[in-house]
């Protein structure tokens, strides 16, 4: 028998057996190795006399293919036989109860929106919203403030072009122009959001939150005002008496226009509201000014109604005992998870709206 056949049969009834990866790559490197038995055969090829040259390489490349495919094949093999003895250990019970780990909370002002939200939904509002960037029509124009109104001083715009155009809405009541010019009255909408004033301190900052309310029907009057109201804080306190003064004021786009303070006392450290005889801002309201509605193609003789403006951050920071206005703004994770809620824990008004 020749080299070349002895080989062959060795390494072939050597390849049958039971072999692991470590036995197949000394095999390898035993046969096509630098030195390996194939490979020194093939440096033979010179020596071998002419008339049987041929047939020697012929013979010694088909040898050499069986046998790595063989070992190819023996590699495969192994190595799926260990992918399956792992995944077959490896078993994942997906009834298992989950690890616990640690959940993102829910923002106290995202918490006071979805609360406020909750609310009105249960007198029939409905919740619109509208863009962070305004143009200058819709936050002042069409709300009966003209260019020269000195009230567009007080809002300390942030303007994002020299022809004050566009602009980072100063409050929520553009989403009013934008609900009514888009449909046909009535309209009973809140509208929550961002709102942006160039104005930071301890209780200011300049991105805060507000909720628009808007109630347009025919005859509606400031009774309605505010028996909503009444029924807002009652419900958003969480208490059955609460203390509630309107004072008159100014809005460009009210008239009469209203502000409206809570009545509340500190005992202990802790507020409690409808007590005492301490007052808080948290709201400005009033019936909607005529011209708005004639901007906004409504007919003033027909439709009339009231609406206001909450910041939510004030109510957030009263109901949740927050005292540093900033806080809500820093993104401490430590915070959040003291002052934030439970994800699926969403409010609804005849559960609790806080538990
Ligand atoms: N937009 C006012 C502000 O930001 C608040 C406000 C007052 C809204 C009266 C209203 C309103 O809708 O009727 O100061």
């Amino acid at each position: 028998m020749s080299d070349l056949k002895k080989i062959r049969d060795e390494f072939i009834s050597k390849l049958k057996g039971k072999l692991n990866l470590s036995e197949i790559n000394q095999i390898k490197s035993e046969l096509f190795g630098k030195n390996g038995l194939v490979s020194s055969q093939f440096k033979k090829i010179g020596t071998i006399v002419e008339s049987e040259r041929k047939k020697f390489a012929t013979d010694l490349n088909v040898i050499k293919d069986e046998l790595q495919d063989l070992i190819n094949s023996k590699i495969d093999e192994v190595e799926n036989a260990e992918i399956n003895k792992k995944l077959d250990k490896e078993k994942i019970d997906i009834t298992l109860p989950e690890r616990p780990f640690v959940r993102g909370k829910i923002h106290p002002v995202s918490q006071t929106i979805d609360e406020i939200s909750s609310i009105f939904s249960e007198i029939g509002f409905s919740v619109e919203e509208g863009p962070d960037v305004e143009n200058e029509y819709n936050n002042f124009t069409a709300l009966n403030t003209p260019d020269d109104h000195p009230a567009r001083d007080m809002h300390d715009t942030f303007y994002l072009d020299e022809k004050k155009q566009k602009l980072l809405r100063t409050h929520t009541s553009p989403v009013q122009i934008r609900t009514m010019l888009k449909d046909k009255p009535p309209f009973k909408i809140i509208a929550p959001g961002r709102t942006y004033r160039s104005d930071s301190d301890q209780t200011h900052a300049p991105m805060f939150h507000q909720v628009e309310g808007l109630h347009i029907d025919k005859n509606i009057n400031m009774g309605h005002l505010k028996g909503c109201l009444n029924y807002l804080i009652k419900e958003f306190f969480e208490v059955d008496k609460i203390k509630m003064r309107f004072r008159p004021s100014h809005f460009p786009f009210t008239e009469p226009s209203a502000e409206v303070d809570i009545g509340y006392e500190m005992k202990n450290g802790k507020i409690i509201i409808g007590e005492g005889n301490q007052w808080l801002e948290i709201l400005g309201c009033g019936m909607v000014h005529p011209n708005v509605l004639k901007n906004v193609k409504v007919d003033p003789t027909k439709f009339q109604g009231y609406a206001f403006g909450i910041g939510i951050d004030r109510l957030a920071m009263l109901k949740y005992g927050i005292n540093d206005l900033r806080a809500f703004f820093d993104c401490d994770y430590r915070w959040l998870s003291h002052f934030g809620f439970d994800p699926l824990d969403v409010p609804t008004n005849y559960r609790g709206l806080s538990r």
